[in-house]
């Protein structure tokens, strides 16, 4: 089962993607969490990275494309992946659709988390991440059972840098001009699936899982 999931920064991504790994015994594939550990480690592809995720930019296709065919290469993907964040652009999904071609493979769902945009400056203010393992929480929809504490690995939570009002209205311009196309892109393919992201976070893993199947 290969999926892609699709949607607004903050839309619930990331959320989603986690229940599913879980759910259907596949590895959660997110860029940005790859980006934010080589960040934390300090490695040159992190470096490069930051300027780019600091201004609510994308980072550059060819800093991503061959890492994510390498990444869905591994043992661990044989059964499928579900990827989050990627492909971001066009080049992006044409890189993936070339490297699954070669072995006769190609995606089965791409999931669509539909958000508009005023819900989502609201729900950043609200995020927060564990600097050590990445799970997200929300302080009001998804809260951790100790407050700042990571319920999965007792690490710290807190605010991700690019999640600045300022820096979130950027990632949205950046999401409608590059990454909104992509919905046309797979809605030709015939994998596209919408959900309503506005719902609470279960609702809406129930509406993904009539998607895949129980
Ligand atoms: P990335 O890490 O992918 O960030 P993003 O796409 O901006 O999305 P987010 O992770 O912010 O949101 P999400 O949809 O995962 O939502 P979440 O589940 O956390 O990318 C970061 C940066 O890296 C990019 O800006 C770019 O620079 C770079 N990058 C990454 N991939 C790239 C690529 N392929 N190409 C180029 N550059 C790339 O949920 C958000 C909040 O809402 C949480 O607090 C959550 O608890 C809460 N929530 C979730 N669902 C619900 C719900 N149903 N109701 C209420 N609250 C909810
Ligand atoms: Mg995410």
């Amino acid at each position: 089962m290969k999926i892609i999931m699709l949607g607004a920064p903050g839309a619930g991504k990331g959320t989603q993607a986690i229940k599913i790994a879980e759910k259907y015994g596949i590895p959660h594939i997110s860029t940005g969490d790859i980006f934010r550990a080589n960040i934390k480690n300090g490695t040159e592809l992190g470096k490069k990275a930051k300027e780019y995720m600091d201004k609510g930019a994308l980072v550059p296709d060819e800093l991503t494309c061959d890492l994510v065919v390498d990444r869905i290469h591994q043992d661990d993907c044989a059964k499928g992946f579900v990827l989050d964040g990627f492909p971001r652009t066009i080049p992006q999904a044409e890189a993936l659709e070339k490297a699954l071609a070669k072995d006769n493979e190609k995606m089965d769902y791409a999931i669509d988390i539909e958000v508009p945009d005023e819900s989502i400056v609201k729900r950043m203010s609200g995020r927060r991440a564990c600097v050590n393992c990445g799970a997200t929480y929300h302080i009001v929809s998804a809260p951790p059972k100790v407050e700042g504490i990571c319920d999965h690995c007792g690490g710290k939570l807190t605010t991700r840098d690019d999640d600045k009002p300022e820096t979130v209205q950027k990632r949205l311009t950046v999401y409608h001009e590059q990454t909104q196309p992509l919905i046309d892109f797979y809605k030709k393919t015939g994998i596209l699936h919408s959900v309503d992201g506005t719902k609470q976070l279960d609702e809406v893993f129930a509406e993904v899982v009539k998607i895949l199947g129980e």
